[in-house]
């Protein structure tokens, strides 16, 4: 590993605040889409899709998450969530097709996952931040009409905001030589 990987991978973070004027240009993530695919994936069936969601899509799923929000936390709660959403500067969505075979199904998700930290980290390069998010809206049948999936064939690997940080979260781990084994 170099060292320019090793520090990436250990600066990049999740990022929830985001500079809500300025929105990466669509080329840098275009690039970035383009290079995470080399990721590793088991017999190369390459299950990763990507849909580049532009802002009239964007107020359709800020406008369904408001109003799954109203449900269960009512009216204030949705509308702080509507204006929250509503500044989200840049949109990704990653679907994958599900398959009957239950190992393929598993290793499509793992390579997708892989291709997803890839995206991370070649953004975060870039002092592009992201948050993968896997919220209950990412399994809502109404949000997959929005994005254009088949509910009964295909899933939500993650919902990607992007955009510049305002702020970069500070992170632990536990030390990996608390979760390593060594076997004769
Ligand atoms: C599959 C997956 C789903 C995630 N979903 C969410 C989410 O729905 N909401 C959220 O705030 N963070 C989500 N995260 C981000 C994690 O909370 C975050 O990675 C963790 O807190 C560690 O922070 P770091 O990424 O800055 O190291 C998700 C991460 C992964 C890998």
């Amino acid at each position: 590993m170099t060292v320019s990987i090793e520090n990436t991978i250990k600066s990049r973070r999740t990022i929830h605040q985001f500079k809500h004027t300025e929105i990466p240009p669509l080329e840098l993530l275009e690039r970035a889409i383009d290079s995470c695919i080399w990721a590793p994936n088991h017999h190369l069936t390459q299950p990763w899709r990507f849909h580049l969601i532009g802002p009239q899509t964007a107020e359709l799923i800020c406008l369904l998450n408001a109003e799954l929000v109203q449900s269960k936390k009512g009216e204030k709660a949705a509308e702080i969530k509507l204006r929250r959403w509503r500044e989200i500067p840049g949109w990704l969505l990653m679907s994958r097709e599900r398959v009957d075979d239950n190992l393929r199904d598993q290793e499509d998700y793992a390579a997708c996952c892989c291709a997803a930290q890839n995206l991370s980290l070649l953004l975060w390069e870039q002092s592009i931040g992201m948050k993968w998010t896997t919220g209950e809206i990412t399994r809502n049948g109404r949000f997959f009409d929005i994005v254009g999936l088949n509910f009964a064939t295909e899933s939500v690997v993650g919902l990607f905001w992007y955009g510049y940080p305002a702020d970069i979260p500070q992170a632990t781990r536990i030390a990996a030589s608390k979760h390593i084994k060594s076997l004769p």
